[in-house]
């Protein structure tokens, strides 16, 4: 049934994953979304009806490879439109690891010695390393610094850097620890002024509410589509007119062929297709609560990023309002959401536990969390945290209740 409703139908959600009444599951409140989210019944029918039917090499005429390839492009066109890009530029590789590795090898080909190119201390490693790699062709690697008290990224900092031989900015959109979001039109249009391209993160931001990729104006833009619901596998958006001019990193006959230039190996074919079911999920989240058909997927899109942020808004803001009056506690980043500017992705360490005691505590109340440096390792080494024992991290997203949100703080309470 459509119901004109702007609040998110948080049972209805639910009723979409069956992790939620699965018997090993269903007992426990699940806080590492940011690791890695459940996914909804959508993915797991498409990805089953991929392997019992059409598991077969796709593209050929006969009809099982002929709706294996169909349904190749549909997830792909889907993913597009859900982002606002064209299908043209996005690739579909393994992981954002890999996906920005392969960037970085074609993107160092127009790079000349004294170049400068810069990463962030506040980024997951993935968004850092390809780049400071990149010092073997030459390049002079600026680091754009967090401030250590409030582990923010400051766009003074980044304007105190940029200069004409700045080529690339790599950073977050969103950090996977301080969990604040980065102004990306900003700072795309900082870097833009001198020419340089933006590569931004979104793995932090994305199962959050997926971006329209044009409005924030970055060159490339990365998240990981097992953490928005799906199986294991990376989105990576390039610009049109970037992606084809770069050097191919496929097979060498492939020249030309963008994207999968820069995708060698192509995709995993029956996790491709099992995005649809995302886009499906995305599309029934909308029909569920609102009326108007008209509308484009971005704009659908929209509207149920609105939803989700007032949901998250809700469950997490009394969460980050415990931890920070708790003086035993130390919240990493902002104390509040306001106005989606930070996700609900909440670190923290006690003065008195290590995070592996703490992480434990928390478990043996079936609150699913862990203690991890999360490969946000230059971030925690900058504000002064033990990268071994790490921080403790409870990632919500708009599947968590009130009640989880009321659990783990009476879990934390022990403490
Ligand atoms: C913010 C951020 N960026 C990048 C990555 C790396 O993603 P992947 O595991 O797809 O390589 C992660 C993974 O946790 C992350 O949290």
């Amino acid at each position: 049934m459509n119901i004109a409703n702007t609040k998110l139908d948080l049972e209805y959600v639910r009723s979409q994953f069956p992790a939620f009444s699965d018997p090993m599951c269903k007992d426990w409140s699940f806080f590492e979304n940011a690791g890695g989210s459940y996914v909804p019944l959508q993915v797991i029918d498409k990805l089953n009806e991929f392997m019992t039917s059409t598991k077969v090499q796709p593209y050929a005429e006969y009809p099982m490879s002929k709706i294996a390839g169909d349904n190749m492009d549909k997830a792909t066109d889907f993913f597009a439109n859900m982002i606002n890009a064209k299908n043209k530029e996005i690739i579909i590789g393994g992981s954002t690891s890999i996906n920005l590795y392969v960037l970085s090898n074609a993107l160092k080909y127009s790079l000349q010695p004294g170049d400068e190119v810069i990463v962030t201390n506040q980024d997951h490693e993935a968004n850092i390393s390809p780049w400071r790699r990149l010092e073997e062709v030459g390049a002079i690697i600026k680091e754009w610094k967090i401030n250590p008290d409030t582990a923010e990224l400051e766009i003074k900092s980044l304007e105190n850097l940029i200069t004409k031989k700045t080529k690339i900015v790599a950073v977050t959109h969103c950090s996977n620890i301080v969990g604040s979001v980065n102004d990306l039109k900003k700072v795309s249009e900082l870097a833009h002024k001198q020419n340089a391209i933006v590569i931004g993160d979104g793995v932090s931001y994305a199962p959050h509410g997926f971006p329209d990729v044009k409005e924030l104006g970055v060159d490339f833009y990365t998240f990981s589509l097992y953490k928005t619901y799906g199986p294991h596998l990376a989105l990576l958006y390039g610009k049109e007119d970037i992606l084809k001019n770069l050097p191919n990193q496929n097979h060498q006959f492939l020249d030309g062929s963008y994207p999968y230039t820069i995708n060698p190996g192509g995709p995993n074919h029956e996790e491709l297709v099992s995005l649809i079911g995302i886009y499906e999920y995305m599309m029934n989240l909308y029909s569920h609560h609102f009326n108007d058909d008209n509308l484009s997927i971005r704009e659908k899109i929209n509207k149920v990023n609105n939803l989700i942020s007032i949901h998250e808004e809700e469950i997490a803001n009394p969460l980050l309002d415990f931890i920070n009056s708790e003086k035993n506690l130390k919240l990493i980043g902002k104390n509040k959401i306001v106005n989606k500017n930070r996700a609900p992705t909440i670190s923290f360490i006690s003065n008195h536990k290590t995070s592996k005691e703490v992480s434990k505590i928390l478990v043996a109340d079936k609150i699913a969390t862990r203690n991890d440096n999360f490969y946000a390792w230059r971030c925690l080494k900058a504000l002064g945290i033990d990268t071994d024992d790490g921080l403790v991290r409870l990632s919500l997203t708009h599947y968590n209740s009130k009640e989880d949100t009321n659990l783990a703080i009476k879990a934390i309470g022990k403490l």
